[in-house]
This record gives C-alpha cells, sequence and structure tokens, in this order.
C-alpha cells in the first residue's frame, strides 16, 4: 500500500518523519508521484535533501532498460513446457518405447512415416535395434506404431520448446523488451535447450549401441549417468525460466510501488530471515539432489527390487555384501568398489534414494517447525510457501512409496515424477521469495524515493513560503 507512512519507513525512520513532519509535506504529492512512477532511469547518487537523505551509493544495475512483463509470462508458459515434457519424457521409458526410433534428424525427423512403406522402412531399422532383438521380438507393426508415436511426440515436444523459446528470445532482444542482464539469462538458457537436444540423442544412443550395452553388461535401455544427465538438464532449464520470470515480475512490481519495496526490503534484510534464506537454499540443493538420485533409480530400473517400506525386505538395509557387491567393481584393485556400487548397483542406488529423500522430508519439516515459531518475524507470503513445501514433500514421499509397493505402475511413477518438480518449483518459490534484492535494483527504487521526497520538501517548502508571505501582509 502507498502512505506516507511506508514511504517514510523506506528510508531510516527518522529521516523519514522528520522530513515529514519538519516539513509539512504534502502527502498527497509524494504519494501520487511515487505510486504513479513506472519508469526509471538508470541510478545515480542523489544529493542529500536538506542533509537529512543519505547520498545512495551507485551499484551495479541494468541501465535504464527494463524487462517488459510479457517477457516473465512467456519464460513462465515455457517453463510449463518443459514440466510437461519432462513428465511425457518420464511416460516414454515408463512404456518403454525411448529407443524405438533408431536415428536423429533434427529437421526431417519432424514428420513421421507418411504411408505402409515408410511405417515398413522405419520398422525394418527398429528390427535390426538390441531392444527388438533382445526384448522385443514379439512385437508387430501397431505395437511399434505406439511406441513410435510415444518418443516422436516427445522429440516433438522438444522441437516445439525450442521454437517457442528461441524465436520470442530474438523478437524480445531485438525489441530492447529486455535489460541486458535478462538478456544473458535467456542466451544461457538458449544454450542450455540446445544442449538439451543433444543429451537427448546421446542418452539414447547408449540404449543402441550394442558396444556399450556389452561394456555396461545391461540388457537394451539407456545408460542411468545419460537419463540423469538428461533429466538433471531438463530440471535447469525449467528452474533457469521460473527463476528469470519470477524475478522479472517481482522487480517490476517493486518498481511500480517503490515505498511497498522499500518497506520489504528492510523486512528481507532482517537478521531474523538469514537462517530462513540459507535454509531455502539448502532445502532447493537437496530437493534436486533428491530427484537425480530418483533419476538413477529410473535408470537401472531400481524400483523393481525391494518392494517394501520402511524395510528393505525383512531388515532395514540390506546385507552389506549386497550393498557393496565386488561384481561391481571393474578395476582388479577393486579401488572403484565404492563408487560404482552407489551409482550402478540397483540395491545400493535404492537405498541411497530412500536416504535423500528421507533427508529432504526431515529438512522441509524441520524449516517449517522453523517457520512456524519464528513465525512473527517471517513474511505472509514466506509462510504460505513453507506450508506448501511440507505438503508437497509429504504427498512426494508417499508417491514414492507407493510407486515402490506397488511394483512402479505407469501412472503412479508419472505423478511422482512430477511431484518431484512440484517440489523443486516451491523450494525455488521459497528462496526467490526471500532472496534480497541486488543491489543495481534497490539503487533504483532508493533513488526513486529520494527524488520524490526532494520534491515534495521543494514544494511544501514553496508553499511555506507563499503561506508565510499571506500571513505577512
Ligand atoms: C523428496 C522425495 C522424493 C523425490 C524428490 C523423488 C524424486 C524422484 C524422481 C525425480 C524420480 C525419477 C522419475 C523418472 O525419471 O521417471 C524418482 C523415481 C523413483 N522414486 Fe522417488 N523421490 C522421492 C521420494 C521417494 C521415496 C520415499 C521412495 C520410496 C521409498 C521413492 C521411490 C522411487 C522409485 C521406486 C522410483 C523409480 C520409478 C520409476 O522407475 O519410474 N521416491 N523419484
Amino acid at each position: 500500500m502507498c502512505s506516507p507512512k511506508t514511504l517514510s519507513a523506506g528510508l531510516s525512520s527518522n529521516q523519514g518523519s522528520s522530513l515529514f513532519t519538519a516539513g509539512n509535506l504534502s502527502n498527497k504529492s509524494i504519494l501520487a508521484g511515487a505510486c504513479a512512477k513506472r519508469s526509471f532511469t538508470g541510478a545515480r547518487p542523489l544529493k542529500g535533501i536538506a542533509g537529512s537523505v543519505p547520498e545512495f551509493t551507485t551499484t551495479s544495475g541494468d541501465g535504464a532498460r527494463k524487462t517488459a512483463n510479457s517477457v516473465a509470462y512467456w519464460l513462465i508458459g515455457t517453463s510449463g513446457l518443459v514440466f510437461g515434457i519432462v513428465v511425457l519424457g518420464g511416460l516414454t521409458r515408463l512404456t518403454e518405447s525411448g529407443l524405438s526410433i533408431t536415428e536423429w534428424k533434427p529437421v526431417t525427423g519432424s514428420l513421421p512415416p507418411m504411408n505402409q512403406q515408410e511405417w515398413e522402412e522405419e520398422f525394418t531399422k527398429y528390427k535390426d535395434s538390441p531392444e527388438f532383438k533382445q526384448l522385443n521380438s514379439h512385437i508387430d507393426m501397431d505395437e511399434f506404431k505406439f511406441i513410435f508415436f510415444m518418443e516422436w511426440i516427445h522429440r516433438l515436444w522438444g522441437r516445439a520448446i525450442g521454437v517457442v523459446f528461441i524465436a520470442p528470445a530474438v523478437y524480445f532482444a531485438m525489441r530492447k523488451r529486455t535489460s541486458p542482464q535478462v538478456n544473458k539469462r535467456i542466451f544461457g538458457l538458449c544454450a542450455l535447450l540446445g544442449l538439451q537436444g543433444f543429451l537427448g540423442w546421446w542418452m539414447v544412443k547408449s540404449g543402441l549401441d550394442q558396444e556399450q550395452l556389452e561394456a555396461r553388461k545391461s540388457k537394451p535401455t539407456v545408460s542411468q549417468y545419460r537419463l540423469t544427465t538428461h533429466l538433471g538438464a531438463a530440471f535447469l532449464l525449467y528452474l533457469g525460466m521460473l527463476w528469470t520470470g519470477f524475478d522479472i515480475l517481482k522487480e517490476n512490481k517493486w518498481m511500480k510501488k517503490p515505498i511497498d519495496a522499500s518497506a520489504l526490503f528492510k523486512k528481507l534484510d532482517s537478521p531474523m530471515l538469514r537462517p530462513l534464506r540459507k535454509l531455502s537454499t539448502a532445502l532447493l540443493v537437496i530437493s534436486f539432489v533428491t530427484a537425480m538420485s530418483g533419476g538413477m533409480v529410473a535408470g537401472l530400473d531400481a524400483g523393481w527390487i525391494y518392494n517394501t517400506w520402511p524395510k528393505m525386505g525383512e531388515t532395514w538395509f540390506p546385507p552389506k555384501r549386497e550393498l557393496m557387491d565386488s561384481n561391481f567393481a571393474r578395476r582388479e584393485d577393486q579401488k572403484d568398489l565404492w563408487w560404482r556400487n552407489l551409482l550402478e548397483n540397483p540395491t545400493t542406488v535404492q537405498l541411497v534414494h530412500r536416504t535423500f529423500a528421507t533427508v529432504a522430508f526431515f529438512a522441509v519439516f524441520g524449516v517449517h517447525m522453523y517457520a512456524v515459531k519464528k513465525k512473527p518475524f517471517i513474511p505472509k507470503n514466506v509462510q504460505m510457501s513453507i506450508h506448501t513445501l511440507m505438503g508437497i514433500v509429504t504427498l512426494q514421499v508417499g508417491l514414492g512409496i507407493f510407486t515402490l509397493l506397488w511394483l512402479v505402475p505407469v501412472h503412479l511413477a508419472s505423478t511422482h515424477q512430477a511431484g518431484a518438480l512440484a517440489l523443486v518449483t516451491s523450494s525455488l518459490i521459497l528462496m526467490n521469495q526471500l532472496r534480497r534484492p541486488r543491489a543495481g535494483i534497490r539503487n533504483v527504487i532508493n533513488s526513486t524515493l529520494a527524488k520524490e521526497l526532494k520534491r515534495s520538501t521543494q514544494q511544501a517548502g514553496t508553499k511555506i513560503m507563499s503561506e508565510t508571505a499571506k500571513l505577512a501582509k
């Protein structure tokens, strides 16, 4: 809310109140000016007003250009498409469709086979793949068409994201709708998107190449390392788009309402929020790492063993010889025993995922308890986010447990994957809400407020002079 009280609160309390009372300011004019202000020039240090307002130091900012809200909506919308493709990618894996297209043709591959002859050709190529020979030699053309279309839609969706992302990115940059800082981020996201296309094919290749499969002593499935890298890049792309979109909306809102922004900055600067800020970063990292360990479980089909919870079979932990099985070591001196088991042994990988999930749950629970205890110091929106996070992590753990107990049914496993995205999203929102404003935006807000005060002081001074002159007459 715009009010003289909040405007003065934005500056140091003494400065604000002394200016308002001593100068007998026209509050309305301050409010009208400060609240209506929409565009700002770059941050510039201001001279103090009657010695009461300090000089604000100039720090790095964006320059004069701010990013349009439409850019934020586009980024958040595109992140929704990335959410969708992650879930679709999971479904492609769960329906074992991912290895049905044996080539990578970024442009010509946009079209599916158009007639019977083209379908026959495509099927013949698939018949030459290790997956068909070792696992799927029984399937007919109709079944092939189903797995083909699952993978084809996944790839087409990826191409669509490329177009929906890159074309507007160029347009916004050319129309100067983006600040230089946002331009850099969008460029980074474009690069990540391009890389993601390569990672997808790099992953698929690991399931088509007989030599690689033999080296891994694996049935025809993709490497769990490559699957998790592909999944991780998708999560990063998604989070990067959301983070940038939220930042733009937040900063534009602050610039539109500098008084509110200034009061919020004061809250965010409070030492009481410092631990929570650090914890929110930790939560995002833990959620992300847990999700990646889930990718390893999925990549190794490790959800098909130990389908019990909370115990693993009859005991809390599988026997050590099974967790650290020497068959997984490839070096003669067995120096790789530990890490190979942690990353390649399905039993150990499942235990790792259970452990991370437990840590993630209790970390969120701990933060929730902390937030309840410190409620008076925590902004309302932050409290809401923590409650939401608590709900989502509980749901996610429940989904994970039932995915395991019920032997990885497609609908549950897919919902569990979407739940992981929801979890990182809510962690990201919490972290974004608690982040202190960067120096550039703080500077813009401060100089806007100082300008408004200066202008109002001058107006009030003129009014006093004219009133005094009237009285003197
Ligand atoms: C914070 C909690 C959790 C997160 C963020 C999380 C995240 C994930 C992710 C991202 C995947 C990969 C999905 C895919 O690529 O298809 C996954 C798979 C899996 N998770 Fe979790 N998980 C959590 C908790 C749990 C728990 C508590 C269990 C069971 C005790 C569990 C069991 C599984 C299983 C069995 C899979 C493999 C499903 C498949 O093959 O598709 N998860 N998890």
